[in-house]
């Protein structure tokens, strides 16, 4: 007896087969995106495994090579010394920049077609979250090798933590487990990064494709003329099976060979704690809200009851990019025009949508800009003032660029 027959007659893999591999999936380049994050996410727990297999998550003093360095700090000198070590070090920071950037333009895609609405709003939602996830677990990533860039960088996140009012303290407790830099902050972020997160991101992926799949995708816009009201596509198994394989060869190769060309964060170029602290900015994707804690003076201040008070660190942290979120959470309940998502919306039928997306777009760059006030000699009025003028005439001009050329209201 075949091991297929005798795996079929204990789980029906007859009727799965016809259930899910024969699922159609469209073919457009732009779903390729949430398979590069899924490929990222992916890599990052394979080069993850390594790396806790040789990291130690403490900083207490040990001697290494004749020094004495703080141990996770060593153990990734020591990584970095394994055949292949610093390489693999160096794909796991690639994959999660990649992964941060190929989050980002998912949600744009999906922003940009409104494949956000009626059915999907749950998935929007659980996207949002994975976003936000994401995000957090690479910002703790930072913090593990405990070299001067890592204590630095943590310490404005510890800050932003700290800020909230009446909940600071506590969040402080979850995240840092107390005191950051303390004996007591790396097995507690490291059991964050390596454990609770990473487990809570892959469950809450997994969701995300299973309402995909019973949902299925939105069709592109040939399918609409093609046979309308079908779902058009090609079967999970074999051929989406196969684009994918390859597409995941594609992604291994060229994420290495950029991983072998730039070693990421070689941490003797900052070297481990010490009293100074070292000029630096932060990566790409948090620039905008070192940004931000840039043009927001620290006279900002109201006090509240019990000792509290709103402070920069939470307006430029917290609450700023906390109503972003709130906002595209809300985004699938107030844009209600068309019910019942079949067809993805073309970003040129919908100036509205399309120009405020850009206005947004280009609220991130101004903000990141703000990112190198002093290298550039700004003031805050005006980057204040860029702030708000740039991604408002964004907004208007691609509105009404879009309205003369194609002519259609969103
Ligand atoms: C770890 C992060 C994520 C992974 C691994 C992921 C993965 C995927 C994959 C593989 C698909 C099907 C292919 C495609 O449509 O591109 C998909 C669809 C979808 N994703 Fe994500 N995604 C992630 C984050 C997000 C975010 C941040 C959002 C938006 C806030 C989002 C919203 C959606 C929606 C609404 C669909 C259905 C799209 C349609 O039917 O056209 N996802 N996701």
């Amino acid at each position: 007896m075949s091991v297929y027959r005798w795996l079929d007659e204990r789980l029906d893999l007859d009727r799965l087969n016809k259930k899910f591999m024969r699922k159609a999936f469209p073919v457009h380049h732009s779903f390729f995106l949430g398979e590069i994050a899924l490929f990222s996410f992916i890599v990052l727990v394979l080069t993850g495994i390594f790396l806790t297999l040789n990291f130690e998550p403490s900083s207490r003093l040990v001697e290494y090579r004749g020094e004495k360095l703080p141990a996770a700090y060593a153990s990734v000198l020591y990584i970095d010394s394994l055949p292949f070590g610093k390489v693999i070090r160096s794909a796991h920071h690639w994959a999660a920049n990649i992964m941060v950037a190929s989050v980002f333009l998912h949600l744009l895609r999906i922003l940009l077609t409104g494949a956000y609405k009626r059915p999907r709003e749950i998935n929007w939602i659980l996207g949002l979250l994975l976003l936000g996830l994401t995000v957090v677990l690479a910002f703790i990533g930072y913090a593990l090798p405990f070299d001067a860039y890592a204590v630095t960088a943590t310490q404005i996140g510890y800050g932003i933590a700290k800020s909230i009012p009446y909940l600071g303290d506590w969040l402080a407790q979850l995240m840092f487990g107390g005191e950051f830099p303390s004996l007591r902050s790396l097995p507690r972020l490291y059991a964050l990064h390596v454990l609770w997160l990473p487990l809570l991101l892959a469950a809450l992926i997994g969701l995300h494709l299973l309402i995909m799949i019973k949902q299925k995708h939105t069709q592109p816009r040939y399918a609409e003329e093609v046979a309308p009201g079908k779902v058009l596509g090609v079967p999970m198994v074999p051929m989406q099976a196969t684009m994918m394989g390859i597409l995941f060869l594609l992604y291994l190769g060229s994420l290495f060979l950029l991983a072998g060309a730039l070693i990421a964060h070689p941490v003797e170029v900052y070297g481990p704690p010490g009293t100074s602290t070292p000029v630096l900015k932060p990566e790409w994707y948090f620039l905008w809200l070192y940004g931000l804690l840039q043009m927001i003076p620290s006279s900002w201040q109201i006090p509240l009851p019990g000792g509290a008070a709103i402070t920069s660190e939470f307006i430029g942290g917290v609450l700023i990019p906390g109503l972003l979120g709130l906002v595209a959470l809300l985004l699938p309940f107030l844009d209600t025009r068309r019910t019942k998502m079949r067809y993805l919306e073309l970003p040129s039928q919908h100036p509205m949508r399309t120009s405020v997306t850009v206005g947004l777009l280009f609220f991130f760059f101004v903000a990141t800009f703000a990112g190198w006030k002093e290298e550039f000699g700004m003031t805050n009025a005006q980057l204040w003032a860029m702030l708000v003028f740039i991604p408002l005439g964004a907004w208007l001009a691609t509105y009404v660029l879009i309205r003369q050329i194609w002519g259609k209201e969103g």
